[in-house]
Order: C-alpha cells, then structure tokens, then sequence
C-alpha cells in the first residue's frame, strides 16, 4: 500500500471505550488542564501553555484532519465514550513519503492516567497509520525517563531501536532519547470497532 495519495480518516474513530475526534475550539478548557501542568508537559516539545496559546494552536496546528502530504500531523481529541469527557489528545506525524514512516506522540489529563487510554487511543491511531495511510514504520521518540511513555509502545508491540544518550538538548537540559519502532507486518491487532 503507498501512502502517496494521503488520507483522509472517517470520524469518530471509536475503539472499545473511547472516540478519536478532531480538536474544536471548545476542548480548549479541558486541553488547558493538562497543556498548562508543568509535569504532564515535562516531556513533549511545548509548554506549558497559557489558555491564549491552547486557543491559538487550535485553530492552527492542532486544526489539521487529514493527510495530504508528507510532513502533516493530525491531532485528535480523545474523548471517553461513556461520559464525553475529553481525557486526552494524540498526534500522528507523516515523517516521510518515501519511508512511509510515521511518529505517534500523546498525552493523557493525569486524571485519566492508568486505565489503558493512551495505549487504547495510540493502538487506534496505529490502524489508522498502517490501514489508513499504508505506513510501513511508525516510531516514537521518548525521553528515557519518561518510563510511563515507554510502557504505552511497548504494551502495543513497539521495539527498542536506539538509545541516544545526552542526544538532545531539551527544555534546558541534556536528555538521552530513546527511538521505538513497530512495522506494518508487526502490527497485527486492529481495535477499532466498526
Ligand atoms: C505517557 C502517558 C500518556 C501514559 O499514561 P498511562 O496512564 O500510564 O498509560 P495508559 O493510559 O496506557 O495506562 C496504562 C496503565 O494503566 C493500567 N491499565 C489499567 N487498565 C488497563 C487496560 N485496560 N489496558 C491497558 N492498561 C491498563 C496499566 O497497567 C498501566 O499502569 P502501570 O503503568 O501502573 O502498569 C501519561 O503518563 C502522560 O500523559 N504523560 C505526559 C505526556 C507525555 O509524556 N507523553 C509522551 C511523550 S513521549
């Protein structure tokens, strides 16, 4: 399968207990909950966010739906089925047409924390990686510290590739990187219902 054409996902994306949606303006409350707190944001490249700063990524980066090209990210809210509740937001990155390589990066309200969410919501945003736009690789880059991170990739599968120690500067610091990776023919549990 060639992610060439792009791709445009059908929404909800539901899985067992969640809907994967696109971000509206009216998330920006619950998305400040969590994009404002200092540790939730620790490890991913923004923040904390100020609610004019939530607001304006909104309506900008965070409005993408669908992938056109390589380099297009789509942001989605996660929202718990049984109660509407926003719990949290994942991202797939388009990295590279010619690789058909993707990064899946997320985040939970710690409220939501330790019920399966994250792996839940990314093990969607995976079937629409490998289904959807014909992926061939999808990787995530992780702070090794960030264990709690680690865990949701490799409860989906995902291997350990690389260890870049003090690989990055980051946030003020030097931090040692983790890659994980999964490919299309290691993917082999969709969750999304239909
Ligand atoms: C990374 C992050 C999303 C992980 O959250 P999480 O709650 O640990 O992950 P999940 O939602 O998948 O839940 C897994 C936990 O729930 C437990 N769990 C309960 N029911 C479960 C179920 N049905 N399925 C899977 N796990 C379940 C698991 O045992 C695990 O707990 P443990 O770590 O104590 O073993 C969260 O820590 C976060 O938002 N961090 C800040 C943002 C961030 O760093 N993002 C990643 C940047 S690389």
């Amino acid at each position: 399968m060639s992610a060439a054409q792009g791709f445009v996902p059908e929404y909800p994306i539901r899985t067992e207990r969640l809907l994967l949606r696109p971000i509206v303006t009216s998330d920006a409350e619950a998305m400040l909950a969590y994009k404002s707190d200092p540790e939730a944001v620790r490890y991913v490249p923004y923040g904390p966010l100020t609610r004019d700063e939530v607001a304006d990524r909104i309506a900008t980066r965070w409005s993408t739906t669908r992938f056109d090209k390589e380099g297009d990210a789509v942001c989605l809210a996660v929202e718990e089925a049984a109660t509407g509740r926003l719990v949290g937001d994942v991202v797939l990155f388009w990295r590279s047409e010619n690789d058909r390589e993707g990064e899946v990066g997320y985040i939970l309200d710690p409220a939501a924390a330790g019920r399966g969410y994250a792996t839940e919501a990314v093990g969607a945003l995976l079937d629409l990686g490998f289904h959807g736009l014909g992926l061939h690789r999808v990787i995530a880059r992780i702070d090794e510290r960030n264990t709690a991170s680690v865990g949701v990739v490799e409860r989906l599968g995902f291997r350990r590739e690389a260890r870049f120690v003090e690989g990055s500067w980051f946030k003020g610091e030097w931090t040692t990187l983790l890659i994980l990776a999964l490919l299309d023919r290691e993917w082999r549990s969709p969750i999304i219902e239909e």
